[in-house]
């Protein structure tokens, strides 16, 4: 590393500021509706027309935006992913971001504490950050495009029904009964999320509504309904503590049916706990709002194991752009 990408790195939170401000406000919507000046721009957005210059010129330093004299466009990448309009659009999950940038304040005490820095409620108690979070939830999926992989890369042939525990918006199991014609799904979830779930699958994939099963539990404190055939879990072991995922491995274990898979992915940690490197940085976000952290395919198996599982594997996603791993096991 050099001097200028330390200091890049050093003042990261100015690029992260500018690019949610400038969603919150509707930049880049009102950009996309044509090529503007910072006067129009001022207007639509009914803010300081000098300010909206300043925070335009630095998006467009940034590529975001294109400026030709004293217009701006939009520049591809954001056409691509901060227009609510397109399918790949990641601006719900930079709101969330942005919503949570007070926490970061907290970092500090975090750190000396080793306490979250907000209770980790899971954004269950107030419906707009339920809804904030899970429609992130669905954002970044939607715009990396991981259910679309993960749906393709399991062979779910064998199985009626897959399981998704803590399914949140259901982007996985839509992708993966689009790809499978035969299979039902069912969302174990948190019921104020599942009430955001019930919405976009009505809003989205309507048609996959009446193969979608939405059950209310808490992971925490009840079994798995049984007679499960797969059990997926995306993004669930890292809001976890070490005991309570090797006892979600033991009920997984109790739900399966003979010859059922379990399928955890996440960010899974080289045994150092440094690679992949965006899964070293989320754990001070998971530290800051959860009792986890991204753990290693060693600490994963050892829960698998300790359950019962076996032929546990690991299976890394492309990277770029995907950051995360499954590691499958089979209950025998
Ligand atoms: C980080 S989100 C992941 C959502 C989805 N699996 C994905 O990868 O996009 C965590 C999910 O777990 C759910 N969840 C958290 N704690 C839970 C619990 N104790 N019981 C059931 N679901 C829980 C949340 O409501 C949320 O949908």
């Amino acid at each position: 590393m050099d001097f200028s990408q330390l200091a890049a790195l050093a003042g990261g939170h100015a690029e992260a500021r500018a690019i949610q401000t400038a969603l919150k406000l509707g930049l880049f919507e009102s950009v996309a509706h044509g090529r503007c000046d910072a006067d129009a721009l001022a207007a639509s957005l009914k803010a300081d027309r000098r300010a909206v210059g300043v925070l335009a010129d630095a998006l467009t330093a940034l590529d975001l935006l294109a400026k030709t004299g004293k217009q701006y466009d939009l520049a591809d990448i954001a056409r691509r992913f901060l227009i609510k309009s397109s399918a790949e659009y990641l601006g719900d999950l930079i709101l969330f971001d942005e919503a949570l940038f007070e926490t970061w304040a907290h970092l500090e005490q975090t750190i000396r504490t080793g306490a979250p820095a907000r209770t980790p409620d899971m954004f269950q108690v107030k419906p707009d950050e339920t809804e904030r979070f899970i429609r992130a939830m669905d954002s970044l999926t939607r715009a990396r495009g991981d259910a679309t992989y993960v749906a393709e890369r399991l062979d779910l042939s064998e199985f009626p029904i897959i399981a998704d525990l803590g399914g949140g918006p259901g982007t996985y199991v839509a992708a993966m009964l689009r790809r499978w014609p035969h299979l039902r799904a069912a969302i174990f979830d948190l019921p104020a999320t599942l009430e955001v779930a019930r919405q976009i699958i009505a809003e989205r994939e309507p048609d996959l509504a009446p193969r979608i099963d939405l059950i209310p539990l808490n992971y925490r404190k009840v079994e798995l309904p049984g007679r499960c055939s797969a059990i997926f879990m995306s993004n669930i072991i890292h809001s976890e503590d070490e005991a309570t995922n090797a006892d979600l491995m033991r009920k997984c274990f109790r739900a399966l049916n003979s010859g059922g898979i379990a399928v955890v992915k996440d960010h899974i940690m080289n045994e150092e706990l440094t690679e992949p490197k965006a899964g070293a940085i989320f754990s001070l976000y998971l530290l800051l709002t959860t009792r986890g952290r991204d753990y290693s395919f060693s600490e994963v198996s050892g829960w698998l194991r300790g359950a019962g599982f076996i032929d546990i594997r690991l299976e890394s996603l492309p990277s770029p752009p995907f950051t995360s791993s499954m590691v499958i096991a089979r209950k025998p």
